[in-house]
């Protein structure tokens, strides 16, 4: 019988308990993508709350890869130091740091001003259009998240998490929705999914094989022409053959316009079913993100299957304490209505709706 408030192994890390913080884009670096105070605090406040390990925002990996200026650039020598402030005081309170490493594909802008990079050209809005990748720019990518892991890792960071989902660049190649080439990086599942191999591939040899290297995938797509489950287990079997620590089960895509499929509070762990089929079926450690809200429930999930633990994102936004509530025996619904006011990070970090 597993329970929330026990020292567990999830992805080579040994965590104090099965709660985790979700990738949570935060906006809260400088103007030009530096780790500030008031970001060091935010991951200070979450460790002091108890959760066990905290996934880092969307941490950019390139010069392409970023949605705005206050996004951290995982790409710049400064980014070791500041990273290191946020390890060390996550660690006073026991809590791991994995660093989300990413690109938002069609939907960056490109520090250079350029078009945003995708798989293939792609009209997002009437005046926002992304440009096919050559397969130079695609080894370029493949590099840039191979330097960032080991800058993650230089830090003192306990891991790394490849962003794979949420319609983000490497979740576009995986989607047949995004990816419509036709060379040796579209196609079938293998071919679109040969990126995201590369990607780990380059990581494993820069950070070694003892580093854990994580993966947030999504169970699903959602929408007509998308990712499939059966796709899913595909990719999350042969990245397990490749020697993969934990893989992160989320789904939809989370760009604007687009279902997220996470706006009831009702159905609580609204992915959890994908999780625990793709758990069945892999070594590596499985977590479960989207609408986890109470205890209760959170602990039925991880007794139906193999999930190894929880993540939780928008609940911690709203109440970074929560685990500590919950592990002095206060079994409390999350207060988080899951109204998604809270992307709008253009307005400042934080729930929308309880200040
Ligand atoms: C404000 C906000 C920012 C997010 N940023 C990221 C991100 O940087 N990377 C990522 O993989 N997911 C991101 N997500 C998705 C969450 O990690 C999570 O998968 C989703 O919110 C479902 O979990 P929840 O029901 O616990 O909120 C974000 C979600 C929100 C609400
Ligand atoms: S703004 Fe809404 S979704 Fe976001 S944390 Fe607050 S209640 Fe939850």
């Amino acid at each position: 019988m597993k329970t929330i408030f026990e020292k567990t192994n999830v992805g080579a890390i040994t965590l104090k308990n099965r709660i985790i913080r979700s990738a949570t884009v935060e906006g809260a670096a400088d103007q030009d993508g530096h780790i500030t105070e008031k970001l060091i605090s935010i991951y200070e406040k979450l460790a002091a709350g108890g959760v066990g390990a905290a996934i880092t925002s969307l941490f950019g990996v390139d010069e392409n890869s970023r949605l705005f200026p206050n996004i951290v650039k995982a790409y710049d020598d400064d980014f070791v130091p500041g990273l290191s402030k946020i390890v060390n005081k996550a660690h006073a309170h026991d809590c791991k740091i994995i660093v989300q490493l990413g690109h938002f594909g069609v939907e960056a802008n490109p520090d250079n001003g350029n078009k945003p990079l995708a798989p293939s050209d792609f009209m997002l809005s009437e005046d926002k259009s992304a440009k096919s990748m050559t397969k130079e720019e695609i080894q370029s990518v493949i590099h840039s998240f191979a330097l960032a892991a080991e800058r993650c890792k230089e830090a003192g960071a306990d891991g790394v998490q490849i962003q794979g989902s949420h319609g983000k660049l490497l979740s576009q190649f995986l989607s047949p929705y995004f990816n419509k080439r036709n060379d040796e990086y579209g196609g079938d599942i293998s071919n679109r999914a040969k990126i995201v191999f590369e990607v780990y591939a380059a990581i494993r040899e820069k950070v070694g094989e003892d580093y854990p290297i994580w993966i947030k995938i999504n169970g699903e797509d959602y929408v007509d022409g998308g990712f499939t489950l059966e796709e899913c287990l595909w990719v999350c079997c042969e990245l397990d053959k490749l020697g993969i620590n934990g893989i992160e089960i989320g789904g939809g895509i989370g760009i604007p316009g687009y279902s997220r499929r996470m706006s009831s509070s009702d159905k609580e762990g609204v992915f959890a079913q994908n999780a625990i089929q793709i758990a069945e079926k892999v070594n590596a450690s499985v977590i479960s993100v989207g609408c986890h809200r109470t205890p209760d429930m959170i602990e039925e999930w991880l007794n139906k299957g193999k999930i190894e633990s929880i993540s939780l994102c928008r609940p911690l936004i709203c109440e970074p304490e929560l685990p500590s509530i919950w592990e002095a025996g206060n079994r409390k619904k999350s207060k988080c209505i899951s109204c998604n006011k809270c992307f709008d990070v253009g307005t400042g970090f934080g729930c929308k709706v309880f200040k």
